[in-house]
């Protein structure tokens, strides 16, 4: 698990970008002002108008390019109504933040019943607003971003929680839809980057915002658990959308300090899974558990510079013929000509160390073709 330094100086060029974010108050009116006050636009959606159009209002008076949009995130009409408006009017979308939330009224599995005296049916909100919300937001932004003029892309940011990460019993819902969060990040992660997209999840702790009130805060400092600034949180998650690097990272933000949980879950798989299990299911899911494979048993010290963009061959292709497989038999720019021979030196290298046996199971299969992060991408190069 690493800890992780960040503060507004890390963060991605945004002048110029043009950003939308959910939520007119707590972390999403954070991030707002922190995206407008490091020189981007943004469009920023809430059902509560009016937080929305104060927020709107204060920072227009201080000179920012900013606009608010009533919406309800768990509409598809109107999200995509909104998407394609912002569209029209700014002529692009850069980082979009998946952001708008509700709580959770721990209501579900209790015997309640309705007027009729009949089991009453279960309230999803909580589902409609941080699932549904979230696809259609995930939706239309890889949607947008997909027009960006190549390579430029654009960053997706999903909130999450600790909850995605931790068991709530008081939070059944809230937890569901927070795990959800965090396999759909997961999911994405694999192929949007032959986007030039970068995906990634902020999983906040404890946050004094709406949601999290000050009564919870204060039960939080009791128990000795500390609070996160709103503003804390914002920087992970613009962290996240402007660095294409981090894709498919999650950035955990507990007591204002920023952890990064995704790399050491994919690192200990085998322990808490299992060997075999963790092989046979890296070998069904394909290219970025490889890659992560062999960012941490490769013995190329370059390989971080790739991204997982693999196909299997051959499973019973023998070490000689790994060595030659046509990774690179489509047209390559000069630029990867010395990252290719690098790839085949160390395919080799495995081979004649460990065997065969060992470079498959460490490239869960044989890969096909890498297209190195940022540089290239599916599109381009395979
Ligand atoms: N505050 C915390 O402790 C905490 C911890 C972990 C995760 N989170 C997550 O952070 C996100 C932001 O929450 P927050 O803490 O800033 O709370 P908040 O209540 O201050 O902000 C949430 C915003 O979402 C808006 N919203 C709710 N339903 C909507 C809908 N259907 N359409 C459009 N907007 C809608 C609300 O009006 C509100 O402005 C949520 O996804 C929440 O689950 C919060």
């Amino acid at each position: 698990m690493s800890e992780v330094s960040i503060t507004e100086a890390h963060l991605g060029e945004l002048r110029g970008k043009f950003e939308h974010v959910g939520g007119a108050s707590g972390i999403g009116k954070a991030i707002v002002e922190l995206i407008v006050r490091k020189g981007g636009r943004v469009a920023f959606a809430d059902m509560d108008a009016t937080s929305g159009d104060v927020l709107e209002t204060a920072l227009k008076q201080e000179g920012f390019k900013v606009t608010f949009y009533k919406v309800n995130v768990a509409s598809w009409l109107e999200m995509k109504a909104f998407f394609a408006e912002v569209k029209d009017s700014y002529g692009r979308i850069d980082l979009v933040f998946a952001n708008a939330g509700v709580g959770d009224n721990n209501l579900t599995f209790q015997d309640l019943l309705d007027a009729d005296g009949e089991l009453a049916p279960p309230d999803l909100n909580v589902i409609d607003v941080n699932v549904n919300g979230v696809i259609y937001t995930s939706k239309l932004a890889l949607h947008y971003m997909r027009q960006n003029p190549q390579p430029q892309g654009g960053g997706l940011v999903l909130t999450g929680s600790t909850s995605s990460y931790n068991e709530r019993p008081n939070l059944p819902l809230y937890s569901m839809a927070k795990h959800g969060v965090i396999g759909l990040m997961r999911a994405l992660r694999q192929n949007a980057p032959a986007d030039s997209i970068n995906v990634g999840a902020i999983a906040p702790g404890g946050t004094q915002t709406r949601l999290f009130t000050s009564d919870a805060a204060s039960a939080f400092r009791s128990l000795g658990i500390p609070v996160n600034k709103a503003s804390s949180v914002a920087l992970a998650a613009v962290y996240l959308a402007s660095i294409p690097a981090t894709n498919g990272k999650a950035l955990t933000v507990i007591g204002d300090k920023f952890t990064e949980v995704e790399d050491s879950i994919l690192a200990t798989q085998h322990l808490w899974y299992g060997q075999y299990n963790t092989d046979m299911a890296r070998r069904a899911s394909g290219s970025f558990m490889s890659t992560v494979e062999i960012m941490l048993r490769g013995s190329w010290s370059d390989i971080d510079l790739l991204v997982g963009e693999a196909t299997y061959t051959d499973a019973r292709a023998d070490a000689s013929s790994l060595a030659r497989l046509p990774l690179w038999d489509k047209q390559v720019p000069a630029i990867l000509v010395a990252e290719i021979q690098m790839l085949e030196a160390g395919f080799q290298e495995m081979a004649r160390v460990g065997g065969v046996e060992e470079v498959e199971r460490t490239l869960v299969l044989h890969l096909q073709y890498f297209c190195p992060w940022g540089i290239l991408s599916r599109k381009t190069c395979c």
